[in-house]
């Protein structure tokens, strides 16, 4: 998506350790226009495949799942990172490392809320290693449900996890993928 590209060049910022700052626009400061054109876009991409749910996981991807799931006309619903007291019952769970912040967390979801009928579209703001992703495949694989696809605001395609998930038969849907960036070099997209 160009306009993306165009907004991270712009209000993006690459720091040390292959990390990029959009807290401007995308994930802290959220611009709400801008984030309804690039859910439309993902639900472009996945109309037609009999999506019934938007999944993503607490906290950054709510905003892009929320705005998807609108567009789609279906609910969403996001996992959960700490099991709190309003988490009762039966959950699918699944433990999920982030190379990013080196822990490990365990995501949760009540079970009624994944249906064996569902077929699940998994939204995230970032796809770095395919952790968070492959986590969440798994869950909504574990209430018995199907997984449309993964969608994503940002892939970092140096850190190989969408096309890893790819080439394991996801269908994986980028907004933008950065292949090269550094803190002075400037960031390279990836263009198919
Ligand atoms: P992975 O799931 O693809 O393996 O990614 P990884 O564990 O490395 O990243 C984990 C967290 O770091 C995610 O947020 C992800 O959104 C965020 N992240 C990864 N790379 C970047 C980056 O370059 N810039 C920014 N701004 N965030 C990045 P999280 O831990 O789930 O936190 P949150 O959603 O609660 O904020």
């Amino acid at each position: 998506m160009r306009a993306l590209e165009e907004k991270i060049l712009s209000e993006g910022r690459v720091l040390e350790g292959g990390v990029l700052q959009v807290g401007a626009f995308l994930n802290q400061l959220v611009d709400t226009a801008f984030t309804r054109e690039m859910a439309d876009d993902i639900a472009s991409a996945f109309a037609g495949d009999g999506v019934t749910k938007v999944l993503t996981v607490e906290t950054s991807g709510i905003m892009i799942a929320f705005a998807t799931a609108a567009a789609l006309g279906v609910p969403m619903v996001f996992a959960k990172k700490n099991k709190t007291s309003n988490l009762d019952g039966n959950l699918l769970t699944a433990e999920i490392h982030s190379f990013t912040h080196n822990n490990t967390y365990t995501a949760a979801v009540c079970a009624d809320y994944i249906r064996p009928d569902d077929k699940i579209l998994i939204v995230d703001d970032f796809l770095a290693n395919g952790e968070a992703l492959r986590g969440l495949i798994a869950l909504v694989r574990s209430g018995g449900a199907s997984v449309a696809g993964c969608a994503v605001q940002i892939e970092k395609g140096f850190q190989r996890g969408g096309d890893s998930l790819r080439e394991s038969g996801v269908k994986v849907y980028s907004l933008a993928i950065i292949d090269e960036m550094s803190p002075d070099g400037g960031i390279v997209f990836r263009h198919p």
